[in-house]
């Protein structure tokens, strides 16, 4: 079955929505340039009424992109539709995206809507839509577990009322991929005007079954596929778009996608290091196992011939790349170049002021990296208003530990001092002292990430601010500073966005 797949990236939306995931909207702009560059066609950038922050970060990507269309998450209500064609207004490509739930769950004990009220606002939500934006896409939330002949009713009626797209979502990873072809294949033959819309899935992982789901309703005839770059999003996360891509292109070459799969090691490298979340190593296409070969008997036919053992080639997802990695030793044209590669114009006295500071950090840390040269951007655009560390100190003994910090926030110097179970508890908890915020480590990993006895230890960390989960990521050749940066990477989105918790 030849086509054209669309690809709809939602990793800055429902991707965002993974527990800890939170991005600044400076690296919401990075990550949608590489997606973009990626040749993904559609860029859900946000859900624009959920917060300013949100409707802030959709207006920057909508101004910045020239070719992929960017499309902001509403539900059928006249106040999010709003939001989302304001937010929207500057996209040269631009998709108003509504939705409701279609399943008696959801109606009766989530909206406490009758059918009738449910058609009526996804009617009403499309119609009012299409005033602001020819491109419509309508979901029927929770469509896997709804009445088959309702969703008939509803996605003719959108669709009449002017939704050019219709998405049918698996809401809760409920569904097994014959089920999902099946269900595709109904509603293409049962709506009457369904060849006036494209169909489209966007399918939850809860079984493990996002990907190949998805897939089953490719095959059954659905042109658009709803995916994360490395299957982030609620709970278990969405289909991945990677494991979509190179399915695609490995099984059914017939069926296009426009992405440049070269790019798909770096954006996930991306995205893993802004967001927090560790890529697991067996992850299928960008894990750090997908192309290594550990038993001899596979090494040995690798080496004769690459196809015994290998699907496609590392090269093919740009495994071989090599990257720009900065340092005490890169001087201005490196720095230059990098800002160039996150889609940054940086030049003349503003380059100068910001190597300065760019000087000054890699003195600090051997390895300097996109997540601090986003920062040293974001203090530039004085979007920064978080808590900067000037100084600590840390006494152990085997009775216990006293940390001292010393923070900078707003031009404000802030000291504070606790007493902890170890030296990383005591300076972190100093933390807390300064900045009132109180989070509790659900996850703290230290590795080395470079060799010697003055190795660099990366610190990845989660911490829970109240309902807030929050991911945070540094390194220094001193854990004790790496454990107090990444703290305060995760501390300080709350402190950006202005969250209470
Ligand atoms: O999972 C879901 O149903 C969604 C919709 C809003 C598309 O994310
Ligand atoms: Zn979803």
């Amino acid at each position: 079955m030849p086509g054209k797949i669309i690809i709809f990236d939602t990793t800055l939306r429902d991707g965002e929505q993974s527990p800890g995931a939170s991005l600044s909207s400076a690296q919401k702009l990075i990550i949608a340039r590489e997606l973009e560059k990626m040749k993904v066609d559609v860029i859900e950038a946000g859900f624009a009424i959920s917060s300013p922050d949100d409707y802030k970060s959709i207006q920057d990507i909508s101004s910045a992109l020239k070719d992929t269309t960017v499309c902001s998450l509403s539900r059928a209500v006249e106040k999010d539709i709003a939001a989302s064609a304001g937010a929207l207004a500057a996209a040269r490509h631009k998709r108003i995206h509504t939705f409701i739930a279609t399943s008696p769950v959801h109606m009766k004990y989530k909206l406490r809507m009758s059918k009738d009220e449910v058609v009526s606002n996804a009617v009403g939500a499309v119609k009012l839509a299409r005033g602001y934006c020819d491109e419509v896409e309508f979901s029927c939330e929770d469509a896997t577990r709804s009445d088959k002949k309702f969703l008939c009713e509803i996605i003719e009626k959108v669709i009449s009322a002017g939704a050019g797209i219709i998405n049918i979502p698996d809401t809760v990873g409920y569904s097994y991929p014959e089920e999902m072809g099946e269900l595709i294949s109904y509603l293409l033959t049962n709506v009457k005007n369904s060849h006036k819309a494209v169909f489209s899935v966007h399918c939850h992982n809860d079984l493990g079954l996002g990907t190949a789901n998805s897939l089953a309703a490719v095959l059954a005839g659905a042109r658009q596929v709803e995916c994360t770059v490395n299957g982030l999003g609620e709970r278990a996360g969405n289909a991945s778009l990677e494991e979509i891509v190179m399915a695609l292109k490995v099984r059914f070459p017939k069926i296009k996608t426009g992405v440049d799969t070269h790019a798909i090691a770096r954006v996930s490298g991306m995205v893993s290091h802004m967001t927090g979340i560790v890529v697991q190593p067996n992850k299928a296409i960008v894990g750090a196992n997908a192309f290594s070969h550990e038993a001899g008997i596979h090494q040995d036919g690798v080496l004769k011939k690459a196809q015994t053992y290998e699907i496609m080639k590392p090269e093919d997802v740009g495994i071989s790349g090599s990257q720009l990695v900065l340092g005490k030793h890169s001087g201005r044209a490196a720095l230059a170049k990098k800002f160039k590669d996150l889609g940054f114009q940086v030049a003349g006295d503003k380059l100068d002021a910001i190597f300065a500071e760019f000087k000054k950090l890699a003195d600090k840390k051997k390895k300097v990296y996109d997540e601090d040269i986003i920062a040293l951007i974001e203090k530039d655009m004085g979007r920064r208003d978080g808590f900067e560390l000037k100084n600590f100190e840390v006494h152990t003994t085997p009775s216990g530990s006293k940390g001292k910090v010393t923070l900078k926030k707003a031009g404000k110097i802030f000291k504070g001092e606790a007493a902890g179970d170890g030296p990383v508890d005591s300076v972190l908890k100093a933390v807390e002292a300064v900045s009132g915020r109180k989070g509790v480590l659900t996850d703290y990993q230290v590795k080395s990430i470079t060799v010697g006895k003055d190795a660099q230890g990366e610190v990845r960390l989660r911490a829970a601010f109240g309902k807030k989960v929050l991911a945070g990521v540094s390194s220094s050749t001193d854990i004790i500073e790496a454990s107090i940066l990444a703290y305060l990477s995760a501390l300080n989105k709350l402190e950006l966005r202005n969250i209470k918790t």
